[in-house]
């Protein structure tokens, strides 16, 4: 009988996984489930609207073996939302993953099978059971919509989460709507509202004090380069720590060994951090000084809240004038017949309210104690004390290790540190749970992907894919012991939250550092990794998800699959 594979989730991470399980392993009986209508997850029909574009530009946010045609000739525009939804129909089409999902299909509830090596997925309210051999959960990172809690029984508008902006287009944009006011200061809240000044609305933009605040806006252009463009190339990223490379870069620019090398990239950043300020203007407005990020001082290099690049960037117009946006940092205190009243006393006129308050990443399918075990993200006052102990204890040595080799990291700039809610993934290469390493044998039947935040999502769903095929199939052998996976698990969280402070201790975050993390999972499975012709393009090209063409079939050749072949047993 074939191995049976169920991927839970049709977003950008199932659909890599469940293409690349496909292209290895002809003769997989594999499903995907995904509780939307349409495929997507983040880009599905439901979720995206006419205005709101991604913050890659052509070429940058795609999968490797299929373009996405470039509307108006120019590479360097951002991706429409709408197109990157109908290129992933096309794409799971030409790949044969398209009928194998099922629609409006939600997982409810995952537990491990009687035999104990299988696991039963039950779907849509525990009205079905289906078994399977192999689950890769790619339910991804935003999913679960976080509404605040605020009195509001009262009001007479609508009330809605900007995860459902998509299906509210109509009506927000509509002329019964004049006066409406969005909450939270992320990249969200500014595509919002940046939709309904462009429609002639008038926006209250509430943002905390308390909060995390808002997020540098990047023009993500410098002296008419592309900035994006930077940061994936390999020079960029070694503008940047990370825990997978250990060469001259390292030493010179980060190990706080080398005093000159040191001193150079600080002031980098200290010029970055100006011309990032100076690009926005924050003090030429009253409206705009209110949008300061909270970290100023080498803001361009400690990331506290998710970055946002303004891929509408006449809103900064918009805001400086304030003549449709006000800006106001405040709280919300309850929302009342046709009004908003804020903790400072004043009110105003509210049609409709945008909670842009971000995600939780909670596993829903999982019951807490399982959750807890398998290392997924479990509230913190839930977590099973002996859990949290263990790790408290493994993450503090993993933080001395992080500040010996980074000296920087152990230098935070002043930030207000937010509450932390749940515990952060702690999976083995970001994928695996641990407790399952624990055997003679691994068991290879559970996998996790897109659980990290990285600077390019196409790239590291591709890594990750294949990284999950090759591990489920067998072709990957620790070498390790468990005690030292579970220490490596440890420093990269450590890691995180040195690094991305705020940011760092809510998600798995590896914005920067993606490319030395992808050519490590890459290596492992016996794919080069170096991709470019020459070691000088190597070093100062931008790396771009077409560099990684063909990887499935080098990985079918290093691995002598041909097509067709069954799971090679495991020795
Ligand atoms: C508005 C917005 C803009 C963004 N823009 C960018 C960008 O420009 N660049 C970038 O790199 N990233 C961006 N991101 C991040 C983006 O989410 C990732 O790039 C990527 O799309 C994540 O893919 P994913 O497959 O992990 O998750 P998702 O796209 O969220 O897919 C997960 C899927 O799992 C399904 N699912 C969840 N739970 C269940 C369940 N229990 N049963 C069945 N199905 C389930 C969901 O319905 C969803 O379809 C953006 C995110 C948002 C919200
Ligand atoms: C509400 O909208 C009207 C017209 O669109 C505008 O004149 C008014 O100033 C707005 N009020 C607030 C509080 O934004
Ligand atoms: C900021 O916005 C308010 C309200 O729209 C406006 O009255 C004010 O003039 C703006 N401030 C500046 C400096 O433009």
């Amino acid at each position: 009988m074939s191995t049976k594979v169920i991927v839970i989730g049709a977003g950008w991470f199932g659909l890599a996984a469940a293409k690349t399980y496909l292209q290895v392993e002809r003769n997989v009986d594999l499903t995907i489930l995904e509780s939307g209508e349409t495929i997507g997850g983040t880009w599905s029909r439901e979720r995206v609207y006419p205005n709101l574009l991604a913050q890659q530009r052509y070429g940058r946010y795609e999968y490797s073996d299929r373009n996405i045609e470039i509307e108006g000739g120019n590479r360097n525009a951002f991706v429409p939302a709408l197109k990157i939804h109908a290129y992933m129909n096309e794409y799971a089409e030409e790949f044969g993953v398209k009928e194998r999902i099922r629609f409006k299909t939600a997982v409810t509830r995952v537990v491990r099978n009687e035999d104990g090596k299988r696991w039963d997925v039950w779907i849509n309210d525990d009205s079905e059971l289906m078994t399977c051999d192999r689950l890769i959960v790619a339910t991804g990172l935003t999913s679960k919509p976080i509404l605040p809690r605020i009195p509001s029984e009262d009001f007479t508008g609508r009330i809605f989460h900007s995860r459902d902006l998509g299906t509210q287009y109509d009506y927000i944009t509509s002329p019964a709507v004049k006066n409406v006011t969005v909450y939270g200061g992320g990249k969200s809240a500014i595509d919002a509202i940046y939709s309904c000044v462009t429609n002639g609305k008038h926006v209250n933009w509430v943002v905390r004090k308390g909060g995390g605040g808002v997020p540098p806006l990047l023009t993500g252009v410098a002296n008419g380069k592309v900035l994006d463009d930077f940061a994936t190339s390999r020079f960029g990223s070694k503008l940047h720590p990370s825990l997978h490379t250990n060469d001259w870069w390292h030493w010179a620019l980060h190990s706080g060994k080398n005093f000159l090398g040191q001193w150079l990239h600080w002031k980098y950043w200290g010029r970055a951090t100006s011309s990032m300020q100076t690009n926005v203007e924050y003090t030429k407005s009253e409206n705009m000084s209110k949008l300061t990020p909270n970290i100023v001082d080498h803001g361009a290099y400690w990331i506290n809240v998710g970055p946002a690049v303004l891929t509408q960037p006449d809103i900064v117009d918009w805001i400086h004038c304030g003549c449709q946006i006000t800006v106001h940092r405040n709280t919300i205190e309850n929302l009342e017949g046709d009004r908003v009243h804020l903790d400072d006393g004043s009110s105003h006129r509210a049609d409709a309210v945008i909670y842009a308050t971000g995600y939780d990443v909670i596993q829903p399918a999982f019951s807490l104690e399982e959750g807890a075990n398998l290392g997924l993200p479990t509230p913190v006052k839930q977590c099973p004390p002996e859990i949290a102990a263990k790790w408290d204890r493994l993450e503090a040595i993993g933080d001395k290790e992080v500040v010996e080799r980074f000296p920087r990291l152990g230098k935070p700039p002043p930030h207000k540190k937010l509450p932390v809610s749940c515990t952060p993934y702690r999976l083995w290469r970001d994928m695996v749970p641990l407790p399952l390493l624990s055997g003679e044998k691994p068991d290879r039947s559970l996998v996790f992907v897109g659980t990290v935040k990285s600077y390019s999502t196409s790239i590291m769903s591709e890594a990750m894919a294949l990284w999950t095929v090759a591990w489920m199939s067998g072709r990957i052998h620790p070498g390790k012991s468990l005690a030292e996976m579970e220490h490596e698990v440890a420093v990269s969280n450590a890691f995180a939250r040195r690094r991305y402070l705020n940011l760092g201790h809510k998600f798995t975050y590896q914005f920067y550092e993606f490319l030395p993390i992808v050519d490590n999972l890459l290596r492992e499975i016996g794919v080069k990794s170096q991709r470019k012709p020459d070691a000088i393009t190597d070093l100062f090209e931008p790396y771009v998800p077409e560099d990684y063409r063909g990887m499935v079939e080098e990985f079918k050749k290093t691995h002598g699959i041909s097509n067709g072949e069954e799971i090679k047993k495991e020795k």
